[in-house]
């Protein structure tokens, strides 16, 4: 018999994963406590943007292996409860908020069946998962508790679930990994690496990580800056030092860094947990990292500036993109946006573009003007930021752009745009690290 699931929490992770799961054969229930999430993930409607999800949650749903609940007692007859809730920053510090996390385990383990394993998957301190064991077999003797970090990435979150380029579990005992296999066979049979660790290490793979991706990327936006203050070109720079394969080309994209719900949040966790371990020394680094990232958005303000004038007030600027990325919907710690809350508390009118994000970068920044159609957006601007690379901005054509402009400047805050187009079409064009 096939194992039964449960995914408690069914936000991007949660939602990605049931449905994920219940391809592979798995009956599945996703349990949430917001019962409109519960409603909308029902009807086989996903509540953002996320490409060829909706399609494969519909497909799950249609063939009834996969239903969606607010009551955990439907999760009772699961043998695996996948934990997905996320662990926010808190509000007042650096540190995760672990309250789901916390609050899922109690739930989980009331309703627990003999045997059942609990698998946590969100990203949390390293400890967590020892601790919540101890309180687990403290309430529910009979069932156990092993960590599965998941590294999937926004906009490839269906890919990257069904076929990720490692598994990774934190496991006490040999029955843990076991079961863990049984639901990861398909995986196993394509080569996927597994490796097995213990519990806190596997919570720190996942931390460091994202600590490595986002120090490639604040390393990139500092030979930016020495780039701009030299007279170099970043982007000649990191195709260079990437053809080195201990280097690598990826993620060496210099612009205004890095945002989203994972890697700012992550880093600074990782930081206020070493801390409380005694080992901030070793993470000291990371708060560099996390300077130079915020500094890259200050540089795009900075050319600004100097492109129009100190005085910001009345300067129209366009900005496209709203996004953290390009095929995402989510805005969490957007570097566009932020930017543009900036530029418009300086005084300037901003008028936002994004294909996919307009929704989410309206409720959250209701002050920023949104535009339907870059045509729309750049209308008699006296300045245009690129700062989120969507396909359709490297698609734009510069010469009819540049009639609907009052001041045919171009900042590429993402140094994606071909330059030689722009310039040979009249157009400033500016971007980080290019001198
Ligand atoms: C990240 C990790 O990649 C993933 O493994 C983890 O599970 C969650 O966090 P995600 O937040 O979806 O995934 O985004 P990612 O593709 O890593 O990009 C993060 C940010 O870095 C984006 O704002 C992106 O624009 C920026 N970035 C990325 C750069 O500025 N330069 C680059 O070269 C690459």
């Amino acid at each position: 018999m096939a194992l039964k699931l449960s995914v408690i929490g069914t936000g991007y992770l949660g939602a990605t994963h049931a449905a994920a799961m219940a391809s592979l054969g798995f009956h599945v229930v996703g349990i949430d406590v917001d019962p409109a999430k519960i409603a909308t993930l029902s009807r086989g409607e996903i509540p953002f943007y996320e490409p060829g999800l909706e399609t494969l949650l519909q497909e799950q749903v249609k063939s009834g292996r996969l239903t969606f609940s607010s009551n955990f007692d439907d999760a009772k007859d699961a043998d695996v409860h996948f934990l997905c809730v996320g662990t926010p920053q808190i509000k007042d510090g650096l540190a995760a908020d672990l309250t789901y996390v916390n609050a899922s385990l109690e739930a989980v383990a009331a309703i627990a069946k003999d045997g059942a394993l609990i698998v946590g998957k969100s990203t949390v301190p390293v400890g967590t998962a020892a601790r919540l064991r101890a309180r687990l077999l403290e309430i529910n003797p009979q069932a156990d508790l092993a960590w599965n970090p998941e590294f999937l990435r926004e906009g490839f979150a269906v890919e990257d679930t069904l076929h990720p380029n490692r598994l990774v579990v934190g496991v006490a005992n040999d029955r843990a990994e076991n079961i863990l296999k049984e639901v990861y066979a398909a995986n196993l049979a394509e080569n996927t690496p597994w490796v097995r660790a213990d519990l806190p290490t596997s919570e720190l793979v996942k931390v460091a990580a994202n600590s490595f991706l986002a120090t490639k990327i604040s390393f990139i936006n500092a030979m930016a800056e020495i780039c701009e203050a030299a007279g170099g070109d970043v982007t000649i720079l990191a195709k260079a030092i990437g053809y080195d394969p201990r280097i690598g080309n990826r993620f060496l994209q210099a612009g205004i860094g890095f945002g989203g719900g994972c890697l700012p949040k992550d880093i600074r966790a990782f930081m206020a947990r070493a801390e409380e371990l005694g080992a901030s020394q070793a993470l000291e680094f990371l708060r560099e990292i996390d300077s130079i990232n915020i500094r890259a958005r200050q540089r795009v303000i900075e050319l600004v500036r100097k492109d129009l004038s100190e005085d910001l007030r009345g300067k129209r600027v366009a900005v496209l993109g709203a996004a953290f990325k390009p095929d995402s919907d989510d805005v969490r710690d957007s570097p566009a946006l932020d930017i543009a809350v900036q530029i418009q508390g300086a005084g300037a009118i901003v008028t936002v573009h994004d294909p996919k994000a307009m929704e989410p970068a309206s409720k959250r920044f209701p002050v920023l003007n949104f535009a339907q159609s870059v045509e729309e957006c750049v209308k008699e601007a006296d300045i245009v930021l690129h700062l989120t690379e969507w396909k359709m901005y490297r698609e734009i054509d510069p010469v009819s752009l540049k009639k609907l402009v009052s001041g045919a400047i171009m900042i590429d805050g993402r140094n994606a745009l071909d330059r030689e187009k722009w310039l040979a079409a009249g157009w400033k064009f500016r971007a980080l690290g290019r001198a």
